[in-house]
C-alpha cells in the first residue's frame, strides 16, 4: 500500500554508520552511492528498495526521528538516553559496545561514598544528573563539556567525570580509573512512533531480518 513512500534512515556519522551499512548489506540492503568517500552529497538513495539514507551528528539523530524527518535512526544508547526524545527503541545492534561510567582519580572514590557536593564534568549532563540525583541521591554540580572530558579532573575543573569508557586506555594514560558504572551502551535502532504505525509491515520486516542476522552471529 505504502510501497511508493521512501523509508528514510538517519545514521550517526562515523564508525557507527559504517558498521550499520555493513550489517544492512548482510540482509541485502545496499547503498552504492554512499560508498564514494569523496562525495559531498548528504542524502543517498536506493531507488529499487525505496530507501533514503543520510548521515547526521549523533545527537541530532533522535531529533530527526522524533520529528519524522527520518523514519528510522541508528545511534548510540548514550545519545538516546541523553536526548530523551519521543522515539521507539526497537533493536540493540550489538556493536559499539562500551560503558557509561563515573571516572576520576582513585582519590575521588571516597567522595562518592559520603554524599558530598562534588563537581561532575560530562558531555552527558542529563545522564549524569539522573545518575547522581535519582540513583545515588547525591547533590552535585554538573559542568557540561563538549569533549576531552578526561581533562576535567586533570586540571581541577571537576572531581569526577561521567563519560564513555570503551577500551579504558584514555583513562589509563591519564591516571584515571572507573569508579562506578552507570550503564552499558551499544548502538540501537530507533523508530518514529507514527512511522511505526504507518509503515508497520516494512519496519517490522526489516527489524525481524536484522534480529535474525544478529542472533545468527554476523
Ligand atoms: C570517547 C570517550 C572517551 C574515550 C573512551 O571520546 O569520551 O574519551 O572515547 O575510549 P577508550 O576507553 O577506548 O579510551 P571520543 O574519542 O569520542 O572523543 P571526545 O573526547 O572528544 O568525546
Amino acid at each position: 500500500m505504502t510501497d511508493d513512500r521512501y523509508l528514510t534512515f538517519a545514521l550517526g556519522k562515523g564508525r557507527l554508520a559504517n558498521k550499520t551499512l555493513e550489517l544492512f548489506e548482510e540482509i541485502g540492503i545496499t547503498c552504492e552511492e554512499m560508498k564514494d568517500k569523496n562525495s559531498r552529497k548528504l542524502i543517498f538513495v536506493n531507488e529499487e528498495l525505496k530507501l533514503r539514507f543520510f548521515l547526521a551528528k549523533g545527537p541530532d539523530v533522535p531529533t530527526y526521528v522524533e520529528y519524522g524527518a527520518a523514519d528510522i535512526g541508528v545511534v548510540g544508547r548514550d545519545t538516546i538516553v541523553e536526548e530523551n526524545r519521543n522515539v521507539y527503541e526497537v533493536l540493540d545492534l550489538g556493536f559499539g559496545k562500551c560503558r557509561m561510567c563515573v571516572c576520576g582519580p582513585a582519590s575521588a572514590r571516597e567522595l562518592l561514598q559520603h554524599h558530598e557536593r562534588i563537581r561532575v564534568a560530562s558531555k552527558y549532563p542529563n545522564i549524569a544528573k539522573d545518575y547522581f540525583y535519582n540513583k545515588k541521591h547525591q547533590t552535585v554540580d554538573i559542568i557540561k563539556l563538549n569533549g576531552s572530558v578526561e581533562l576535567g579532573p586533570l586540571v581541577e575543573l571537576s572531581d569526577v567525570i561521567v563519560d564513555i569508557v570503551e577500551t579504558g586506555s584514555t583513562l589509563r594514560e591519564n591516571g584515571l580509573e572507573v569508579l562506578e558504572e552507570v550503564c552499558p551502551l551499544s548502538a540501537r535502532m530507533i523508530v518514529n512512533p507514527v512511522s511505526m504505525q504507518m509503515e508497520s509491515e516494512r519496519i517490522r520486516g526489516l527489524v525481524a531480518k536484522l534480529r535474525e542476522k544478529l542472533e545468527a552471529g554476523v
